[in-house]
């Protein structure tokens, strides 16, 4: 290199040093010595310090376009370009307990489908979402799943390209809450961070050693579990699993590595999305986790109720007094929603005895 500059002609780096003027070369030694200085202090600061300094935060509002089409096929858009920060980009990872306004609720609908069997239940979910967020100062965000070009496939895949463009919306985000339409929370106060996202809540709470199901247990056991032990520096993805399989109406995605890999091959076109899964993005998730063990490394179930609890069932899968919420899922079919939505939506934040633990799984 140096030898084609022309004004050096053909002396070599150490002639070139020699006609420099001394005091550049000692100005040079100087800034190179401080910088070193600099960044070593810098990395002995504790990672608490930048946890509580964010100078790159983002302060103007987000604007969503729900109104319009997005501008071709789906995976070919910036939103799916999302940020990883250098901490979060190896499959190691880390875990620290996030903060708040870093948590992003999304209602990933297009207000159709089995929903609007309720009248205006995008809207009343939505408001009381935005309360609940404000609450706690999470983000709340609804995404109008209508305008991603998903090709052929069935609509409930576009909740992945929702995920995506959450994360992109909100380059701080750090967990992005996927949850239902179909869903109420019942107890306001609930602490996402402490209770399910801390390092010590996944420490505590994810089920280990237990069967990932594909169906039920008895007619087709897959032979795979959870793991016994997991890092929980690795847990990107939080689920729950009902008595058939991983159900993604509630689950949690952290910005990593991982979880950008991840979204990518759930929406595989040719290997997955392009295919008929009656599960959809579900089944997805669930084929990739009974067939990769890095897959089960970086994906935490919880039992079901943590963040799932159904509107019918046992002590393990129904609602009961104190749970975070509760979800209408498949219930459309037996027609007696509406009513139970009502009625549950009537019972928001109570504190009474009402549903009971029965002692029955
Ligand atoms: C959702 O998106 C579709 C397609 O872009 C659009 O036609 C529809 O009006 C949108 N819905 C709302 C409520 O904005």
């Amino acid at each position: 290199m140096l030898r084609s500059l022309p004004s050096l002609g053909n002396m070599n780096f150490a002639q070139a040093l020699q006609v420099l003027p001394r005091r550049t070369i000692i100005v040079a030694v100087s800034l190179v010595t401080i910088f070193v200085v600099l960044f070593n202090f810098y990395g002995d600061v504790p990672v608490e310090y930048y946890r509580n300094y964010g100078p790159g935060e983002t302060i103007a509002p987000v604007t969503t376009n729900n109104d319009k089409p997005q501008p071709g096929y789906f995976k070919a858009q910036p939103e799916w370009d999302w940020s990883v920060p250098k901490h979060a980009q190896s499959m190691s990872g880390y875990a620290r307990t996030p903060k708040n306004r870093d948590i992003v609720v999304l209602t990933a609908s297009d207000g159709g489908g089995h929903n609007s069997a309720i009248p205006n239940v995008l809207e009343r979910v939505l408001d009381d979402r935005e309360k609940y967020c404000a609450k706690h100062g999470y983000t709340n965000l609804w995404l109008n799943t209508s305008r991603y070009d998903i090709g052929e496939a069935h609509r409930t895949w576009s909740k992945i390209p929702a995920v995506s463009e959450a994360f992109y919306l909100y380059p701080n985000a750090e967990w992005v809450w996927l949850i239902d339409t179909d869903i109420i929370m019942m107890t306001p106060d609930y602490d996402l961070a402490k209770e399910i996202l801390s390092p010590a809540a996944v420490t505590r709470g994810l089920m280990r050693d237990t069967p990932i199901l594909d169906g039920q247990l008895k007619k087709n056991p897959t032979n795979i579990n959870t793991p016994k032990d997991f890092r929980v520096e690795e847990i990107d993805i939080l689920i729950t699993q009902d008595h058939q399989s991983v159900n993604t109406g509630s689950t949690f995605f952290r910005r990593s590595a991982f979880t950008r890999w991840l979204l990518e091959m759930m929406t595989d076109y040719t290997m997955l999305m392009g295919q008929e899964h009656t599960g959809a993005e579900q089944d997805a998730l669930k084929h990739l986790m009974l067939e990769h063990k890095l897959v089960r490394d970086h994906v935490g179930i919880y039992p079901q109720r943590k963040f799932n609890a159904y509107v019918q069932g046992g002590d393990n899968m129904g609602y009961r007094d104190g749970d975070l919420l509760v979800h209408f899922a498949g219930c459309w079919v037996g027609g007696k929603c509406q009513e139970w939505f009502e009625e549950y939506w009537g019972k928001k934040g109570h504190k009474d005895v009402w549903k009971p633990e029965t002692g029955n799984p």
